[in-house]
């Protein structure tokens, strides 16, 4: 098979499955758009950085992954014109109270910013057929302690 048939293919595959498919921006040769689950996945490791920034009070630490992981999701807001707006800005209370809770080094306001945050997460993964990406407070410092991988109950 060709190169072109390949990348056909591949593309092919990916239309059944992302919901934001059609709003997508193709990539061109110049400008190179990460992918949607790309941009989540860095969201997920500075996530779980900033908690075990959080938890160690390492608060410097901490305000740079809130940063950076702020910037992941204006990133996915701003490339993939399918998100809704609202999905994003209903973050915006738990992302100022996990900042404040930074700046005033309280670990158990951050904790619960946190938590909060992480909710806003899921809410907008279910809103986006997503709801199966169940992110989590992590339980502890493994990797990929911030996610639930056991299925979850129907409704
Ligand atoms: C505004 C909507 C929105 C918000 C907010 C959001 N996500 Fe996502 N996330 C998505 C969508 C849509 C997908 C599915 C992407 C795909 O299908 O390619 C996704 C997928 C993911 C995945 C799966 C990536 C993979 O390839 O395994 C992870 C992990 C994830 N998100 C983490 C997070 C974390 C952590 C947060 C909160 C800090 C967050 N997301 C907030 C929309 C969002």
């Amino acid at each position: 098979m060709k190169l072109r048939a390949w990348m056909l293919a591949l593309a092919g595959l990916g239309a059944a499955t992302a919901v934001a498919a059609q709003d997508l921006k193709s990539p061109s040769a110049d400008q190179y758009v990460p992918r949607l689950g790309d941009i989540m996945s860095a969201a997920q490791t500075r996530h779980q950085k900033l908690w075990l920034a959080g938890k160690a009070q390492n608060w410097e630490l901490a305000a740079y992954e809130l940063r950076q992981l702020k910037a992941s999701l204006i990133e996915a807001a701003v490339l993939y014109s399918g998100i809704p707006v609202s999905n994003v800005t209903t973050l915006e209370p738990s992302l100022q109270s996990t900042s404040d809770a930074i700046d005033a080094k309280e670990g158990r306001k951050f904790a619960k910013a946190l938590g909060d945050l992480t909710e806003g997460c899921n809410g907008c993964h279910r809103s986006m057929k997503r709801s199966f990406v169940v992110m989590k407070v992590p339980s502890d410092p493994q990797p990929f302690a911030n996610q639930q991988f056991a299925p979850q109950a129907r409704p």
